[in-house]
């Protein structure tokens, strides 16, 4: 089954050109309408005043990215919340919120209870975004979309996460035609970014040889630190889970805005820093904190566009991805950081595909 791979995580990694466009088809091929989320779909989306959105681990951190989309796109007030935390403390339900739960299985336990709960709370409407057919998330579920990944072995999550932010991004063009802030122009932007993403992809799949030359500067550190702004920020939270989870080495991310305010302290040259800097508006506010960064002697390896003008110097180390794509950078941004992990990974001999102490599916709580 692994074919000339090494490991399912890999094969899965470079499934991604495929499960993208697998997942974009649903939106190219009928167009971002309501239906493509269930019969009353329509219905649904006009009667809601703002969004909820709970998950656990890999899929929480696509909720977080799809906040961004949902209120920039479909100026839909979005709240993104743990699921665990969330079934545990007295809420304030609204029955005009759209409750949307995110799982590759459908089948993690906290996700499917925070569900219920907020269903006996009194919220009517709700959609799941599932990988898996059938399971039961989409079945305790009003509406479903589900993604086209294909099965994921790997227990760390990659193509499920890039074909999550692709179902979410469907949804929030979606609800941006229904509620009547996306006009033709902005449809035929959105439409052109999602066809091209597949080949974004792939271009980022090839910087493979020179991600891998970085993996000995990670592999004898004790943790490592992420940064990343605005709507890379998660994509930092997840390339972080992606460290901790397959090589075990502490991982943490941060908003890049933060340092300062005390992550800075544990900067020096024992601490690899990864900062996921696209070509955004946000690009000269990170360059600053990686000036905070270089000044304490911390070493940056920077996850860039191929239209920036960084360049390799003394402690800082760039790897481009291609031209800066716009609204879909999130996605083509995470590809580095899940081969990152990955080389990290087998220059330290870890168990890839099956990482100590973790499941596939939490079913348990
Ligand atoms: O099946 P789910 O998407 O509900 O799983 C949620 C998490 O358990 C999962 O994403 C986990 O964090 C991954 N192992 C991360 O790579």
């Amino acid at each position: 089954e692994l074919g000339a791979y090494s490991h399912f995580m890999q094969k899965e990694i470079y499934e991604q050109p495929k499960a993208v466009s697998d997942t974009a088809e649903i939106f190219l091929d009928a167009g971002f309408i309501a239906e493509n989320f269930g019969e009353n779909a329509e219905a649904v989306f006009n009667d809601i005043d703002s969004i909820k959105i709970l998950a656990c681990g890999t899929s929480y951190y696509a909720a977080s990215t799809a906040k961004y989309w949902l209120e920039s796109i479909a100026k839909i007030a979005t709240d993104v919340e743990i699921a665990s935390e969330y079934r545990y403390r007295e809420v304030i339900a609204n029955p005009k919120q759209l409750i949307i739960t995110i799982s590759q299985s459908g089948e993690t336990l906290d996700t499917m209870e925070a569900l219920k709960y907020a269903q006996a709370m009194g919220h009517k409407h709700s959609l799941s975004i599932c990988n898996v057919m059938e399971s039961a998330l989409p079945r305790a579920s009003e509406l479903v979309v589900y993604t086209r990944a294909g099965a994921e072995i790997g227990v760390a999550s990659t193509k499920a996460f890039t074909t999550q932010l692709v179902a979410l991004f469907g949804l929030a063009v979606t609800l941006g035609r229904v509620r009547g802030y996306v006009d033709d122009t902005k449809l035929v932007e959105y439409t052109n970014a999602l066809r091209s993403l597949p080949n974004d992809i792939q271009y980022a799949l090839n910087l493979e040889p020179q991600i891998s030359s970085w993996s000995s500067k990670f592999a004898d550190k004790p943790s490592a630190l992420f940064l990343g702004r605005g709507i890379h920020y998660p994509i930092a939270l997840e390339g972080a889970l992606k460290l901790k989870e397959i090589t075990y080495i502490h991982a943490e991310a941060y908003p890049a805005g933060e340092l300062k305010h005390g992550p800075l302290a544990l900067v020096d040259e024992n601490m690899p820093v990864v900062v996921i800097a696209p070509n955004d508006s946000l690009l000269d506010k990170v360059k600053a904190n990686m000036q905070e960064v270089s000044a304490r002697g911390g070493e940056l390896f920077v996850f860039t566009d191929l239209d920036s003008d960084f360049s390799d110097s003394e402690g800082v180390h760039v790897i481009r991805t291609p031209r800066h794509i716009g609204v879909l950078s999130p996605i083509v941004h995470t590809i580095p950081v899940q081969l990152l992990s990955y080389h990290v990974a087998l220059a330290k001999g870890t168990d890839v595909d099956k990482p100590r102490n973790l499941a596939k599916s939490v079913t348990v709580e």
